[in-house]
């Protein structure tokens, strides 16, 4: 028995010894090896020794193992620790933190409100949450028109609103300047009840307004032009369209020749998939309504203007061909989708 004891012993002591001439993580797996492995020190006391003629010495082998094993975790954690300060390889790359870019949409609106400054007009930002005067009745929107229903529109409140479009900027705007020439976009979110592949309860809009003497339709038309050259390309060409809105008199529907075939509307005699006649629909337009001219406290007899209002999302769409299965995907935040922009 004694000479068992001592062999215990020796194996302690070759343990601590080892124990404390690791520094690598070859080292340590050796040692793991040479004391816990299949043919090493533990397992050749067990073959070696007559455990079966006296069960107190399984009982002292199974006591060191266990010794064995907590200090080997034990090292395994002052190796990694001990690795982990020493092991800087100070040469190497350092780590290069996640670059961001400017969504898609943000990259829109900082384009569009480009194009308009260089025409003078100056960027505003008015409220997304907004009363039912700005919202509707300032602009000449009845009380039963499909604008002011809550089946279409988040009313928070009997008269507040979520705006759904951004021509509540018009009243703001004429508040703020009191006396024309006025120059503004007003470019924003809105929002809609509505969700579907190709609507999300939340878009974005860019209103424009210009007040002035003497403005007339042809400048209309020629701001338009010069938004749609600049945006889309000097190829493309605009059209107006008569339509009807609440705050303008008379009133537009604006569109655009289609890119993909050019305005024809047919591609090799057949019909163009994209826009079917030759035109896509970039949005509403008009002069401005004596009624909302007033309301803003500007006198319709001295004074006319031209607004319009259309889609961000809408005119981004149009320009880069960009064909999303599903328009909502633009306000994921799935970077794998985003990081192709
Ligand atoms: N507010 C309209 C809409 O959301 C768009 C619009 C039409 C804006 C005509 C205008 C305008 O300023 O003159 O559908």
């Amino acid at each position: 028995m004694e000479t068992i004891e001592n062999r215990l012993k020796d194996i302690r002591h070759d343990l601590d010894h080892d124990l404390s001439n690791i520094h690598s993580q070859e080292e340590f797996d050796q040692l793991k090896i040479k004391f816990l492995g299949r043919q090493g020190l533990i397992n050749t006391l067990f073959k070696t020794l007559p455990i079966k003629d006296n069960p107190e010495i399984p009982k002292l082998i199974n006591i060191l193992k266990s010794e064995i094993e907590v200090k080997i975790d034990q090292k395994s954690l002052s190796l990694s620790q001990e690795l982990r300060t020493t092991s800087i390889d100070v040469t190497l790359p350092g780590i290069n933190p996640p670059q961001g870019s400017v969504h898609l949409i943000t990259q829109a609106i900082e384009e569009i409100e480009n194009i308009f400054a260089r025409l003078g007009f100056i960027r505003r930002r008015y409220p997304e949450v907004d009363t039912d005067w700005y919202y509707a009745e300032g602009l000449n929107i009845p009380k039963d028109h499909p604008a002011r229903d809550d089946q279409e529109t988040f009313y928070l409140d009997k008269n507040i609103v979520l705006t759904a479009h951004t021509s509540n900027g018009q009243l703001h705007e004429m508040e703020l300047m009191k006396h024309p020439p006025i120059k503004m976009t007003n470019i924003g979110k809105t929002y809609r009840r509505q969700t579907d592949a190709t609507h999300n309860p939340m878009f974005h809009q860019f209103e424009g307004l210009l007040i002035d003497k003497d403005i007339s339709i042809t400048h209309l038309i020629g701001v338009t032009e010069y938004f749609v050259k600049s945006y889309f390309g000097l190829d493309r060409e605009v059209r107006l369209r008569p339509h009807h809105f609440q705050f303008t008199e008379p009133s537009f529907e604006i569109d655009i020749s289609c890119d993909i075939c050019q305005g024809k509307g047919k591609i090799n005699d057949k019909r163009c998939k994209i826009c079917k006649s030759g035109w896509l629909e970039l949005g509403g337009a008009g002069m401005v309504h004596p009624n909302v001219l007033r309301n803003g406290g500007i006198d319709p007899e001295k004074y006319s203007g031209f607004a319009f209002g259309w889609g961000v999302e809408r005119v981004l769409m149009m320009k880069s061909g960009l064909k999303l299965p599903d328009l909502r995907q633009l306000f994921s935040d799935d970077l794998r989708f985003l990081k192709q922009f």
